[in-house]
């Protein structure tokens, strides 16, 4: 008989929550390892999965257990696994067709993963991977920042920024982020250099010639990040459209790659008056990454934000929350206490 769980899943597209049921385990193949979780985060992708804004992107079942990162321990290893034994302590974001995180159990390739750092809880480790990696691919795979160049964070307070502005320093970056005025003190301990209170100011009124821009926002924000951008720079999206550029290194079929074109021609006549160049990061989940994120943590040279965080069985003001678009860092769903239950 096959053993059984809780998870919060969906059974369509735009369920107002997702509810907690009684679901089979995840079975683990020979590169995979069965994770009990201890802790995952929000990410705003969970809400736009939930809604079925990505389909364009990718393609899911139902019912659909949703979450994408995670930190607990390992319980089971597949024939294959070298890495990790029964009993470590790991996190980790897991392929973006195996998510189902906001759960007891998930099963997760040996790749996607690595130790928790020590010096973290399963809360705060669980608030790292999504938003760990994807700033450490915007900054580092795709800018390769160097000492002294100048980049802008957008909404420097939320769950990207607050990791982003911090490795932009480590980066040896000048940072400048916005957020709003009650969110200051916070991007400036974190290491901003010049907070931008977008509610009362513009973006490009204060700032010019920038090496660089993370934007997190899309739509016209995004358009406007080229006004402040010098030529050769980056415009790193990870909220706008992909284009072209991203259809040729995700290797999509030729008529996305056309839909694509077509839908960000805008930002390729930007591209071309500003001579700056446009990348969509749809980031990946990497253990190795993640195991260099580790080493910066337990060197105590960055370090996760927490908003909040809620029992499994508040999911929905989780989502509730996550939503409202004004969270200060991570939002975290307590899954279990290992001190108290464990395998
Ligand atoms: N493509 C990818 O691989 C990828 C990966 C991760 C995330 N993302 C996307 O990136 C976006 C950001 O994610 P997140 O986790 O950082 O979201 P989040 O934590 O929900 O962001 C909340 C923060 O955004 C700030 N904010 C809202 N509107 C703003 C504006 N116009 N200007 C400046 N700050 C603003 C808020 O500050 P105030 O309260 O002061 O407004 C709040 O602190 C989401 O759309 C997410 O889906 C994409």
């Amino acid at each position: 008989m096959n053993r059984k769980m809780n998870a919060a899943l969906i059974t369509h597209y735009k369920q107002e929550y997702p509810t907690i049921e009684t679901v089979d385990m995840p079975k683990i193949g020979a590169n995979d390892v069965l994770v009990k979780i201890v802790a995952a985060s929000i990410n705003p992708i969970d809400l736009k999965t939930k809604d079925g804004g990505l389909k364009m992107l990718l393609k899911y079942h139902m019912p659909l257990i949703l979450g994408s990162d995670f930190a607990g321990v390992v319980t089971e290893v597949g024939a294959k696994v070298t890495t990790f034994k029964k009993g470590d302590a790991v996190y980790g974001r897991v392929q973006k067709n195996r998510i189902g995180t906001f759960a007891e159990y998930i099963a997760v390739d040996q790749g996607d993963i690595a130790r928790k750092p020590q010096n973290l809880s399963f809360e705060e480790a669980a608030a790292v991977p999504l938003v760990g990696l994807t700033s450490y691919q915007a900054l580092h795979d795709i800018m390769q920042i160097q000492p002294g160049q100048r980049v802008l964070i957008q909404a420097g307070s939320g769950g990207i920024g607050t990791i982003a502005i911090q490795l932009a320093k480590q980066m040896g970056a000048y940072v400048a982020t916005t957020t709003s005025e009650k969110n200051r003190a916070l991007v400036e301990s974190l290491g901003a250099d010049e907070v931008i209170d977008y509610r009362t100011q513009q973006f490009y009124d204060v700032l010019e010639n920038y090496d660089y821009v993370f934007d997190t926002q899309g739509g016209k924000i995004l358009e406007q990040a080229f006004r402040i951008i010098k030529p050769g720079g980056k415009v790193v999206s990870i909220s706008g459209l992909p284009n072209a550029r991203f259809a040729d290194e995700y290797n999509v079929p030729f008529w996305k790659k056309f839909a694509f074109r077509l839908v960000t021609r805008n930002i390729t006549k930007l591209e071309k008056t500003t001579q700056a160049d446009y990348y969509f990061l749809f980031m990946k989940p990497s253990g190795q990454q993640l195991a260099i994120l580790s080493r910066m943590i337990e060197e105590e040279k960055i370090h996760p934000v927490i908003d909040r965080v809620l029992p499994f069985t508040q999911i929905a003001q989780a989502f509730e929350y996550s939503h409202s678009g004004r969270a200060k860092g991570k939002i975290i769903l307590k899954m279990f206490d290992p001190s108290v239950e464990h395998e």
